[in-house]
């Protein structure tokens, strides 16, 4: 049976701090022959699907997916600086990652949060530099188990999001795409239940002023659970971290936003 696009559903790839230029090189001929970014008829793709490989890898994955013929393929950031620009070693700017053809960043990923301090605060701040330049920032926000058995997922990711109402405008959190990532389902084989994550979903679109661009949700998204996820009415896509390491998985992920 044809597959009929729905609204441009987002499958974005974290690949962390793993890969190498041999894995680039793959995942761009495997997608380039999946042909998931051509839409029939020339509309706009089905799935739009992005690519954050470590800061090393941007330039030479941007130079395979041209070579491969996988051009709609977008590229994003791990993250970037929350200043302009100055004596930050080791920080890279929105600017510079503009400058160099990424389109997207992630930010404030709970990797971050736990093992750099990122705070909330930075975050928003990080959020509004990516704007500036004209990247489409992923806000990740979530949860650990703990705040969950308590019941106060809402009041964290609240907490999380607060500062985005002050450093944003309207239009600016129209561009926005928060990825719900529950920390307790990271890499660690627990999903979120579909009820689950669309519960939290839906909180999230109706919490913020201005509702997001998209809502992703990211945690341990595998080939099997991701149909289900993806028939959620608030879930537009997903942000994969291990499964995106993994030509085939990954393919199969984004083909699980076509609705039959
Ligand atoms: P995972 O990672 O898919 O390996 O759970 C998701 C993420 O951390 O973005």
């Amino acid at each position: 049976m044809p597959q009929t696009p729905a609204p441009t559903a987002l499958v974005v790839a974290n690949w962390k701090m793993h890969g190498s230029k041999a894995l680039l090189t793959e995942m761009a001929q495997n997608l380039a022959a999946a042909r998931l970014d051509s839409a029939a008829d020339n509309g706009p793709p089905a799935t739009q699907i992005v690519l954050c490989p470590p800061t090393p890898y941007l330039a030479p994955l941007a130079a395979s997916l041209i070579q491969a013929g996988a051009p709609g393929i977008q590229l994003g950031a791990q993250d970037l600086s929350e200043h302009p620009e100055g004596p930050h070693t080791g920080q890279i700017s929105a600017k510079m990652l503009a400058d160099s053809g990424c389109q997207w960043a992630i930010i404030g990923h709970s990797e971050r949060r736990t093992q750099c301090g990122e705070t909330s605060e930075q975050t928003a701040t990080k959020v509004a530099r990516a704007l500036e330049h004209g990247l489409t920032p992923i806000l990740c926000i979530g949860e650990t188990l703990a705040q969950r058995k308590a019941g106060t997922t809402e009041q964290i990711l609240s907490q999380q999001l607060a500062p985005l109402q002050t450093a944003l405008n309207a239009a600016q959190l129209r561009k926005l795409v928060i990825a719900y990532e529950p920390i307790w389902a990271i890499g660690t084989g627990a999903t979120a239940s579909p009820t689950q994550a669309q519960q939290v979903h839906a909180f999230i679109r109706h919490h913020l002023d201005t509702p997001p661009r998209a809502l992703l949700y990211g945690g341990s998204v595998k080939p099997a659970n991701a149909p289900a996820l993806f028939a959620e009415p608030d879930i537009d896509g997903g942000l994969i971290g291990g499964a995106a390491l993994v030509a085939a998985d990954f393919i199969a992920i984004c083909r699980a936003t076509l609705r039959p």
